[in-house]
């Protein structure tokens, strides 16, 4: 299959684009397309046929549900069963925005999005291009993110293309998404709810509205981005907890013990320590105050540093408040949480 990919400029939409786009939506086509998080890899979610399609291209287990993408809160209506209280004073303060919740669903939604579940995860996405596109499409977006299978998120369409050109029908490039990182995905069908994956609405922010949420903590491994495994670029990751000199003195004797003629190594540093490591291949992910700085970089690097053919990967570890939490949550998997070394 050849994939097709247009360039879109968000602040000025094409709309003959954007028509092209959501032909191919209609059409029971594959559409990956810029959000405010990560790019999305779009089907029409009212069509299983379509919907199957995206499991077949990212390689994805079917028991992983998806998301599915709406551009107005009405929407949400003829997506799931009951609507909680709580629902709208959360889409309020955060649609269109990062958080996407999981609700009971109605019977519109064919199976195979929500993996047989009685629940549905749902978002409106904060970016231009996502909203017009499924606007135009009349219809609901299902998206995971557009990448292989456990592979890192996507965060520019170039990433799209490496892991799934030829396999998809069309990109639309509308350049670097702003936040970088996932969504949060909020589940209001447990009591209390819980936060099933942390992303780009923070727990404090979440609490202003419905006060401390939980962590879902699970008793197997179940569903989303819970798989141990995942957003793993090919390079072994190795995670260095700590702070300060600290960090800095576990890194350099990690990295000191790994190195080798045939090994290549490159580390992923916090700015204020990146000139520590003078010998390797350093990459700066943003002073370890600026957490939007430290996630807007992460998939990126890591995928960067594959792209170099790099062995292993040593990355510092951040602060785990606000984004630091959703960060921390994509490093341990990328290390598969046994690498990761604790202060
Ligand atoms: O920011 C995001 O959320 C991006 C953009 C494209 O919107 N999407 C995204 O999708 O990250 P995905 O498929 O890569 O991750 C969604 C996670 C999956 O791990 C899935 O297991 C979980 O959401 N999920 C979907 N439906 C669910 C449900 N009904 N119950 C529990 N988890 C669910
Ligand atoms: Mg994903």
């Amino acid at each position: 299959m050849k994939t097709e990919i247009i360039k879109i400029d968000p602040d000025h939409i094409n709309s003959l684009n954007i028509k092209r786009a959501a032909e191919k939506i209609m059409e029971g086509g594959l559409v990956a397309f810029p959000t405010e998080t990560v790019y999305g890899l779009g089907a029409d979610a009212l069509n299983p046929r379509a919907c199957a399609r995206i499991f077949e291209a990212k390689r994805r287990p079917l028991e992983d549900p998806l998301i599915v993408h709406i551009a107005w809160k009405e929407e949400l209506f003829k997506l799931t069963g009951e609507v909680p209280e709580i629902v709208s004073r959360l889409t309020d303060k955060f649609w269109p925005g990062p958080l996407t919740l999981i609700l009971k669903k109605s019977k519109n939604i064919p199976d195979i999005v929500t993996a047989g579940l009685d629940t549905v995860a749902i978002r409106m996405p904060a970016h231009k291009i996502a909203l017009c596109l499924i606007k135009e499409s009349q219809t609901a977006i299902a998206a995971p993110s557009a990448n292989l299978f456990s592979r890192p998120s996507p965060t520019c369409s170039q990433h799209v293309r490496e892991d799934l050109d030829g396999r998809i029908d069309l990109i639309i490039d509308g350049g670097k998404t702003s936040l970088g990182l996932e969504s949060t995905i909020l589940d209001l069908t447990q009591n209390p709810p819980s936060i099933l994956r942390p992303g780009g609405v923070s727990r404090e922010r979440l609490a202003e509205i419905m006060g401390e949420v939980r962590f879902y903590k699970p008793a197997k491994i179940l569903s989303p981005g819970m798989y141990l495994h995942h957003y793993s670029p090919r390079a072994k990751v190795m995670l260095v907890e700590g702070e300060g000199r600290f960090q800095v003195e576990e890194v350099h004797n990690l990295s000191s013990r790994l190195n080798s003629p045939n090994h290549r190594l490159g580390i992923i540093a916090k700015e204020e320590n990146k000139d520590e490591y003078g010998e390797f291949k350093v990459k700066s992910l943003g002073r370890g105050d600026d957490l939007i700085t430290c996630a807007a970089n992460l998939f990126s690097l890591l995928r960067e540093f594959d792209r170099e053919g790099i062995d292993t990967i040593i990355v510092e570890a951040v602060e785990e408040r606000g984004l630091g939490l959703a960060i921390m949550d994509r490093l341990r998997k990328a290390a598969g949480a046994r690498m990761s070394t604790k202060s």
